[in-house]
């Protein structure tokens, strides 16, 4: 982006062009979501209500860790693992599973609405949600996910035309901490997209710390765009001489400049065999490890 200060000086003038009142900003603590905190707070000040939505699809410590940095902003927590959960049962389309995640997403948003007698969304949509939204690839939770009825005035997007890489650039500008600024993508969806079929609790647990791992394993020593483990079905496996049906648990990791295509990292065979140690023998009820070799496309990098 050629001229990030004009970026933002237009975004904060067009918040305050369009909310005449309150307005909740759907906080994940991602840097998109981030960025648009800081742009609504300098547009609206005190009107501003953020919000962080506890889904328990979040990855470990992701909860505690968001309300530790943004605790000041006068973070609102809501938690809604239960009716996340119970929204996605028996569900295992994927298209199905994303809206009915949208569902709940903004079902819990318009009630904090109700309550604090707001009448506008802000979320930090980008280019890229709506180009796979829109163009049929798959329904990101923020545009196509969304419900088509809904009790806000008017969801506002001050960041829907930037890719990625743009909007890292606009945090930095903007200050927010490095932590922010590079923070690894994390769909809206969370967990639930990296569970194939359907969304149980004893799944997202396995998922949670298959996720930890992952990360402790790769993210520091190899700084990917993007990584993560996936349970994609059971297989069956011997663990101390026994029978095991376990889960296959599929890591991802990932090269990209702004999402919309990836390459897989190459990764030394050493550290993907630790890798594949680690999470059968840390997580009992795991029995294979794969790892992804597409690139997207023709692969997307979420795998659902
Ligand atoms: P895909 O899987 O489409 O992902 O190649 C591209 C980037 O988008 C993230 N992603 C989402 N982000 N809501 C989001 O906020 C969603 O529904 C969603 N689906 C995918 C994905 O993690 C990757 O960074």
């Amino acid at each position: 982006m050629v001229k990030v200060d004009r970026f933002i000086e237009k975004a904060i003038e067009n918040i305050r062009r369009q909310v005449d009142g309150k307005a909740l900003l759907a906080l994940s603590g991602g840097v998109d979501s981030s960025v648009c905190l800081v742009l609504a707070r300098r547009a609206i000040g005190d009107l501003l209500i953020p919000v962080y939505i506890d889904t328990g699809l979040m990855r470990e410590g992701e909860t505690e860790r968001i309300v530790e940095i943004f605790g000041d902003a006068g973070l609102r927590v809501v938690h809604a693992e239960e009716q996340f959960l119970e929204g996605l049962r028996g569900i295992t389309d994927p298209e199905e599973k994303r809206r009915a995640f949208g569902e709940v997403y903004l079902r819990v948003l318009e009630d904090v609405a109700r309550e604090e007698e707001v009448e506008y969304l802000i979320q930090g949509t980008i280019y890229p949600d709506f180009i796979e939204s829109l163009g049929g690839i798959k329904s990101h939770h923020n545009v196509k996910g969304l419900p088509d009825v809904y009790e806000f005035k008017a969801i506002i997007e001050p960041i829907r035309d930037l890719y990625k890489d743009e909007v890292r650039e606009v945090a930095r500008a903007l200050g927010l901490p490095p932590e922010i600024c590079e923070r690894m993508p994390f769909p809206g969806p969370g967990l639930s997209v990296r569970i194939l079929g359907e969304v149980t609790r004893e799944k997202v647990e396995i998922a949670r710390r298959a996720n930890r791992i992952v990360e402790e394993e790769l993210l520091e020593k190899f700084r990917p765009w993007q990584t993560y483990a996936a349970l994609v079905g059971k297989g069956t496996g011997v663990k101390g001489d026994v029978r095991a049906y376990g889960w296959i648990v599929a890591v991802r990791a990932v090269e990209s400049r702004d999402g919309m295509t990836a390459q897989p990292l190459e990764i030394p065979h050493e550290v993907l065999m630790r890798l594949a140690s680690r999470l059968t023998s840390e997580i009992p009820e795991v029995t294979h490890v794969m790892y992804d070799l597409t690139p997207k496309p023709p692969a997307t990098i979420e795998l659902e």
